[in-house]
């Protein structure tokens, strides 16, 4: 059996549930403006927003690898953004998973940082610490997320020291929101390169939301840019998914696709079952032997990892 093949063959419940980040199935600018919401005001909205509320799952994630005695990742800041919901840390969370997808983004950060890349974009951020972890004193951070989100993260950051040269937060509903307007005005320079994070984020996107934001994407990004995202299947989510009670919108088939015809010029999407964190080399690894097509994935499940980059 060939090897993608075999790779999607592998039971679809499990690899679904883990990528979901479900242990066991237990398992701007806007600058914002200040908020008149204290701080269990704005909690209390967060835990009105199911979509906001899928940040802190993550965070609790974060927070235990954080304290293991074999960590790979140091995100001091996790516990502290999980805003009292301590609960979380024990409520099966995929912390090997999540720990997968912070070293990506990391990984990609610093490899685009190494070829001169100065704005770093997480989009979905959540409770994305980079802008205060990296030491990245040179570079400008951006997030986009909900207001609801920030309502909580703002306040809970306001005393931590920056590791970088600046950080704006953008709210607004990505899909929707005019996000090359909102972006540029929050200092964001398109003729500049860029490394974009969606950790998290793309199936919460309808169809037309993602296809809008990859245009957008395509048009802030300039050349040397370079992304990353998970992301399911279209069979997949058709099926039914959903995390922490917010159902996915969509899948894709052909990320590929989608990212090269915006601009992105190179682009793989691998099965998740070929990225793995390597423990003793503290790294992330990723074997491309796992690469998946859009015709592999047509009418079957998968859960995968999508990095695209913009040569030219
Ligand atoms: C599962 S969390 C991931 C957060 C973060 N990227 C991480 O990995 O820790 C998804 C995040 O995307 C945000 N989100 C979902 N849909 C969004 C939309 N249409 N516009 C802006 N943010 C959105 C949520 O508010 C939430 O913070």
């Amino acid at each position: 059996m060939a090897l993608a093949s075999l790779v999607l063959s592998i039971s679809r419940r499990k690899r679904e549930r883990q990528c979901m980040g479900l242990a066991s199935l237990a398992l701007a600018s806007l600058v914002l403006a200040p908020s008149s919401l204290s701080p269990s005001q704005a909690m209390a909205q967060v835990l009105r927003d199911p979509h906001a509320y899928t940040a802190l799952p993550i965070a609790a994630a974060r927070a235990i690898e954080s304290s293991r005695h074999d960590a790979v990742v140091s995100d001091p800041l996790a516990r502290k953004l999980l805003a009292g919901e301590h609960h979380l840390l024990t409520s099966g969370a995929n912390v090997e998973h999540m720990t997968k997808r912070v070293l990506l983004g990391d990984e990609l950060v610093q490899e685009a940082y190494s070829r001169g890349v100065r704005q770093v974009v997480s989009l979905g951020a959540g409770m994305d610490s980079r802008a205060f972890r990296m030491g990245l004193f040179d570079t400008a951070f951006f997030e986009v997320d909900r207001k609801e989100l920030f309502e909580v993260k703002e306040p809970l950051v306001a005393d931590v020291p920056l590791q970088c040269a600046s950080r704006r937060v953008v709210a607004g509903n990505l899909g929707v929101m005019d996000l090359v307007a909102e972006l540029e005005r929050a200092g964001f320079d398109k003729l500049k390169p860029s490394v974009w994070l969606l950790e998290g984020l793309v199936p919460y996107l309808g169809r037309d939301g993602m296809k809008r934001l990859a245009v957008e994407m395509g048009q802030l990004a300039a050349p040397g840019s370079s992304l990353w995202h998970d992301g399911f299947s279209e069979t997949s989510v058709s099926r039914g998914m959903s995390f922490y009670g917010v159902k996915y919108e969509s899948g894709f088939d052909d990320y590929d696709e989608l990212w090269q015809s915006n601009g992105f010029d190179y682009s793989e999407t691998i099965s998740a079952e070929g990225v793995w964190v390597d423990r003793n080399e503290k790294a992330i690894k990723i074997d491309k032997r796992y690469r998946v097509t859009s015709a592999q994935l047509r009418g079957r499940s998968g859960c995968m990892i999508t990095r695209a980059w913009k040569t030219r």
